[in-house]
């Protein structure tokens, strides 16, 4: 039988898994929107990311010369060279928030 208080623990159940989403969203934005080029560690191992070149943010040498300015720009305007989108740019898919925290994530994959 349904009782408000099983409604009660539901709307608690909801509520929290809301707030641990929400905590969450730098890594699942990643997952979802750039993994699948350049990798759930940000290696850019995956097949696309090879034929794409893409560069490897596990290394250190690669995160020092990257300015998070330009990771934040690269994220929401996408990347261009020689007048040929290389990525898309995210600036319709996420807040400025959450583009902000993905820098920081990519910051985080230096090994
Ligand atoms: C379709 C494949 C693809 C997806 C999906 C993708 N990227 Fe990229 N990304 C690229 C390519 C290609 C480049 C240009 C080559 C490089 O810089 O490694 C690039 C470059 C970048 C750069 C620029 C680094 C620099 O050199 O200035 C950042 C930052 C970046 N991507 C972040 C992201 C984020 C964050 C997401 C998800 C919101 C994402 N990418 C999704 C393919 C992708």
């Amino acid at each position: 039988m349904i009782t408000s208080k099983t409604l009660r623990l539901l709307a608690l159940g909801f509520t929290l898994t809301a707030a641990v989403g929400f905590a969450a969203s730098a890594k699942e934005n990643w997952d979802n929107h750039c993994a699948q080029c350049h990798a759930e560690d940000g290696s850019g191992s995956t097949k696309m990311g090879k034929k794409m070149k893409l560069k490897d943010y596990t290394d250190a040498k690669v995160q020092a010369a990257l300015k998070d300015e330009e990771l934040l720009k690269a994220t929401l305007d996408g990347v261009t060279e020689g007048g040929k989108q290389k990525m898309k740019g995210y600036k319709d898919a996420l807040s400025a928030a959450e583009a902000k925290d993905l820098v920081a994530f990519i910051r985080k994959m230096k090994k």
